[in-house]
């Protein structure tokens, strides 16, 4: 068996800096005025949210946490486990959670009750990449970079058992079972 590795591009660089564009004016326009907290899923939100923050044209604050779902390396088994919890309290703030991808949406359905215990003023999701097909529990988000098939990618970010984040582009993974 060979090792799986970085194949076909779905999403190139220039496609990706164009579109997170799009979606730091769309989070500039409707923060406009308010104290805005985003808050980043480690580790595979954290090159969209660096590239995300840096066009925002509204003062925003950053925490992050880290979570781990159980299961293996290309599916999610639902069952999270917060391995670093938010520096501060969230309550009467306006948060902004970004993730990376939603897939069967377990971990981030786990994740919005968790920060909806809080009391946060509000709570909206931005996510890079979706697989609507592959959704297991209804969660949608506020702000969606793209659409992606029922696909395993790596790359801006995602990574295959920790390999390939570091990929400019979104590709997908081949030679995985
Ligand atoms: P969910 O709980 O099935 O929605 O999975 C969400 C998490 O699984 C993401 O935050 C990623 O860490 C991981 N994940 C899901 N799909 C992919 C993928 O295609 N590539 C890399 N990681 C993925
Ligand atoms: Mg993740």
């Amino acid at each position: 068996m060979t090792e799986p590795r970085p194949g076909r591009t779905l999403i190139d660089a220039e496609t990706l800096r164009a579109r997170v564009s799009e979606l730091a004016a769309d989070v500039s326009r409707d923060y406009k005025g308010r104290d805005l907290l985003v808050i980043g899923v480690l580790k595979g939100a954290v090159f969209f949210i660096a590239d995300l923050v840096r066009e925002l044209t509204v003062p925003c604050e950053l925490d992050f946490m880290a979570v781990s779902s159980y299961g293996s390396s290309t599916h999610s088994s639902g069952v999270v486990r917060i391995l670093k919890d938010l520096d501060h309290p969230i309550a009467g703030r306006h948060v902004l959670l970004v993730e990376d991808v939603i897939d069967s949406g377990l971990t981030l359905t786990y994740l919005v009750r968790n920060l909806q215990s809080r009391g946060p003023a509000s709570l909206e999701i931005c996510t890079l990449l979706t697989k609507p097909r592959h959704r297991a529990l209804p969660i949608s988000a506020r702000y969606t970079g793209f659409d992606l098939p029922e696909v395993f990618v790596v790359g801006y970010g995602l990574d295959y058992n920790e390999h390939f984040r570091g990929l400019t582009r979104i590709a997908e993974l081949d030679g995985a079972g």
